[in-house]
């Protein structure tokens, strides 16, 4: 089975072809055209999606070598994103679908990403732990199956990786800042400076924006220059109270819940930090440890396009009309997934 897929929920444009449950080609384009405004601009994105995907979905057509006539089912996602920037995949999408009369998934893309490492390293064992991170979530979900979500914990300010945007954008670094502050990390010492650790409570949820705040503290009492030359210590100790936090949770669920994998996921799950916590706390536990490829931890169609194969595997049936939905909470999937 050929999957043709799309994901557009925010800036990164993305088509990729799926055989059943591989990954033939994918192309993704991730948007410059919001880096001056130091976030992602919604009118921006939308328009540039609409300039991308034809040419995006041809692309990854001609890398795999394939008509439009191969195609067995065409998939997008259809939310939780930018409304403006999930219609244009959608809707190219339901296009494709209408015109060759073929099956058309719409696909929750927090779903998409629950699953992104087994595009490489195939089913992850029952139930599994994922924390999923990335530039609009914070999420610890508990998969019991397919359509059989539980959200543990999540933020209750701002997503991790808008924190690392936020420090980027106060210390002069263009957006999106998580990869270069990654980078720069490594060459600071993480104790030099002492920022607040959040949530140190039993509860499973995150906050970020105390320490966001806290770094802007500690900026405003020294000079450009100053900055400038501790740039890479002032980031390694924003990173390292960011993830001992975000660590303590994880461990904590483990305990709780026992799951037979731990799984990252979403954009911020390519963080060297981040992905050493996760490998050493399932190494602790003594489960395994999943992290998608580098290339499937930020928004792509592969994970889309392996999500809807999925899905037409185990036989789903979904009942949505066509349409996007900006607001979307993964665990409504389960409420569908029990009517029908
Ligand atoms: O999943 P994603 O591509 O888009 C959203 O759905 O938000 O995640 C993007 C986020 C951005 O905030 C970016 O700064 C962050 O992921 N990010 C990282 C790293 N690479 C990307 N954060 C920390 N370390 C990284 N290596
Ligand atoms: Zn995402």
């Amino acid at each position: 089975m050929r999957v043709l897929a799309f994901e557009s929920s925010c800036d990164e444009c993305s088509a990729a072809l799926i055989e059943n449950g591989s990954v033939i080609s994918v192309r993704t384009h991730t948007q410059s055209v919001h880096r001056d405004f130091g976030g992602v601009v919604p009118e921006l994105a939308g328009r540039s999606h609409l300039e991308l995907i034809d040419r995006l979905c041809q692309q990854a057509l001609h890398d795999a070598e394939a008509e439009l006539a191969s195609i067995d089912c065409v998939a997008a996602t259809s939310g939780p994103g930018l409304v403006g920037s999930l219609l244009i995949g959608l809707h190219y999408g339901q296009g494709i679908a209408q015109g060759r009369d073929l099956p058309f998934r719409q696909i929750h893309h927090m779903e998409a990403h629950l699953y992104s490492a087994e595009i490489e390293s195939g089913p992850m064992p029952l139930p599994f732990l994922v924390l999923l991170v990335s530039g609009g979530h914070t999420l610890l979900v508990l998969v019991r199956g397919l359509r059989d979500y539980e959200i543990l914990g999540s933020t209750l300010d701002d997503a991790i990786g808008e924190a690392y945007d936020k420090v980027g954008k106060l210390i002069g670094l263009s957006f999106p800042a998580g990869a270069e502050i990654d980078r720069l990390a490594k060459s600071g010492d993480p104790q030099s400076y002492s920022f607040p650790v959040s949530k140190r409570d039993a509860s499973l949820d995150f906050s970020y924006s105390g320490l966001k705040t806290a770094f802007r503290y500690q900026i405003q009492k020294m000079t450009p220059q100053e900055i400038e030359n501790r740039r890479s210590d002032l980031l390694a100790s924003f990173q390292f109270a960011a993830l001992a936090s975000t660590k303590s949770k994880i461990v904590s669920a483990v305990q709780r819940i026992s799951p037979r994998a731990l799984v990252a996921a979403g954009g911020v799950s390519a963080n060297s930090v981040l992905r050493e916590a996760m490998i050493s706390t399932a190494l602790a536990a003594g489960v395994p440890c999943y992290v998608p490829a580098m290339r499937y931890c930020a928004d792509n169609a592969a994970m889309v396009g392996y999500l809807a194969w999925k899905l037409e595997q185990e036989r789903v049936v979904d009942h949505h009309e066509v349409r996007a939905r900006p607001r979307w909470t993964i665990t409504d999937l389960n409420k569908e997934a029990a009517r029908h």
